[in-house]
C-alpha cells in the first residue's frame, strides 16, 4: 500500500497541546506528499462522515491554543458494533489509508476495536490531562494542567497562611491520581489524597495535628477527584481537628489554556513518531515517552494494562512538607 490520504481525529476530553499535535501532523504529512482530513467532534465525525481537509496554512496560528480546532466529544454510539461499522465505512469511502487518533484511554479502546473492522492503519497519540495512558510516562496536556493547578494553589496558599486555615484543593484526574501526585509534590502539599492509596480521616488529621503542634497552623491537602466526596472529607477534618477547613474545586480551568512549551514539545515529537510509523505502514500502536525517548507500543497492550502511579512521590511530598 502506498499511503496517500490520512485522517486525524481528537477524541475524549480536550487537552492543551492537541492543536500543536494537529499542526505537526498536517505539516509532516504535507512534507511527505500526503493529504490530511480532519474528522470533527471526535468519533462522532467518523459516524457522520463529517470532516474537512487540512493543509499547512489551515493549521497556522494554533500551536499556542488550548482545546482542539477539530472539536471533540464523548460518543457513546462508538461503543456499539453498529457505530464501529459506520466508522469503518467512512474510512473506506474516503480512502483513508492511515488514521491518527489524538486522545486518552477511552479513545484508544475505541481505536483498538475500530482497527479490527478496517484496513486503515491506526496510530494513537496520547493526549489527556489525566496522564493515565499505559505506554507513556507523559501525555500531551498533563504538564499544562499541572502548571495551571500549581499557580492556582500557590494563590490559595496565601489565604491558607494568612487565615491559618486548612484547604482541600480538588484536582481532576478521573479515577487516577497522577495529576494530584505531581501537583501535590510541587505545591508542597502537606497531604496528598489519591485513589491508589487510601488515607483514612485519622491519618490525615494526625498530620494536621502534628504540624499544628510544631507551629504550622495552615496546610494544603491536594485531593484527586477520584477519592470522591471531598466536601465530606473537609467537614470530617474540621470536626476532628478544630481547624478551619475550606474546600476549593479547581475544575475545568485545568483542562484549558495555552499549552506549556513542554506540552507543545511532546505534541510535536509524538506527531513526528506517529507519522514515521504510518510511513513505514505500521498501525495499531500508540506513541509514547519512555525513559526519555519517543517510542511506541501496541495499542492492544496499552488498552489492556493499567499505568502504575509512583507512590514514592507521596512519601517524598510528606517528608518535604514537614
Ligand atoms: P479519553 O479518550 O479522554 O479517555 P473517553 O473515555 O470519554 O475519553 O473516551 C472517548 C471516546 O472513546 C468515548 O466517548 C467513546 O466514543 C470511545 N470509547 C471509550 N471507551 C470505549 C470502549 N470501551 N469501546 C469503544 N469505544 C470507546
Ligand atoms: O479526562 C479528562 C477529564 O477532565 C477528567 O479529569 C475528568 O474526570 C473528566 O475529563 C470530566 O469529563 P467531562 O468533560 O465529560 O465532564
Amino acid at each position: 500500500m502506498c499511503l496517500k490520504r490520512i485522517g486525524v481525529v481528537t477524541s475524549g476530553g480536550d487537552a492543551p497541546g492537541m492543536n500543536a499535535a494537529i499542526r505537526a501532523i498536517v505539516r509532516l504529512a504535507y512534507s511527505n506528499g500526503l493529504r490530511v482530513f480532519g474528522f470533527e467532534r471526535g468519533w462522532e465525525g467518523l459516524l457522520t462522515n463529517t470532516f474537512r481537509e487540512l493543509n499547512p496554512r489551515s493549521v497556522g496560528g494554533i500551536i499556542q491554543l488550548g482545546g482542539t480546532i477539530l472539536r471533540t466529544s464523548r460518543c457513546p454510539q462508538f461503543k456499539k458494533k453498529e457505530g464501529l461499522k459506520k466508522a469503518a465505512k467512512t474510512l473506506a469511502t474516503n480512502k483513508i489509508d492511515g488514521l491518527i487518533v489524538i486522545g486518552g484511554n477511552g479513545s484508544f479502546k475505541g481505536a483498538l476495536k475500530l482497527s479490527r473492522e478496517t484496513e486503515t492503519l491506526i496510530i494513537g497519540v496520547p493526549a489527556t490531562i489525566d496522564n493515565d495512558v499505559y505506554g507513556t510516562e507523559e501525555t500531551i496536556g498533563f504538564d499544562t494542567a499541572v502548571n495551571t493547578a500549581v499557580s492556582e494553589i500557590d494563590k490559595i496558599r496565601d489565604t491558607a497562611i494568612s487565615h491559618e486555615r486548612i484547604f482541600i484543593v480538588e484536582v481532576m484526574g478521573r479515577t487516577r491520581g497522577f495529576l494530584a501526585a505531581t501537583v501535590g509534590l510541587t505545591v508542597g502539599a502537606e497531604v496528598i489524597l489519591v485513589p491508589e492509596e487510601k488515607l483514612g480521616i485519622e491519618e490525615i488529621c494526625k498530620v494536621i495535628k502534628e504540624n499544628s503542634a510544631k507551629g504550622k497552623r495552615s496546610g494544603i491537602i491536594v485531593a484527586a477527584e477520584g477519592v470522591g466526596e471531598t466536601h465530606k472529607i473537609a467537614k470530617e477534618i474540621q470536626r476532628h481537628t478544630g481547624a478551619e477547613v475550606r474546600l476549593s474545586i479547581l475544575g475545568y480551568a485545568q483542562r484549558g489554556g495555552n499549552p506549556t512549551a513542554r506540552s507543545r514539545l511532546l505534541a510535536s515529537l509524538f506527531a513526528n513518531h506517529a507519522m514515521e510509523l504510518l510511513l513505514k505502514e505500521r498501525g495499531s500502536r500508540i506513541v509514547g515517552l519512555q525513559n526519555g525517548k519517543i517510542t511506541s507500543i501496541e495499542l492492544k497492550e496499552s488498552c489492556s494494562k493499567e499505568k502504575p502511579l509512583d507512590l514514592s512521590l507521596l512519601k517524598l511530598a510528606r517528608v518535604l512538607s514537614t
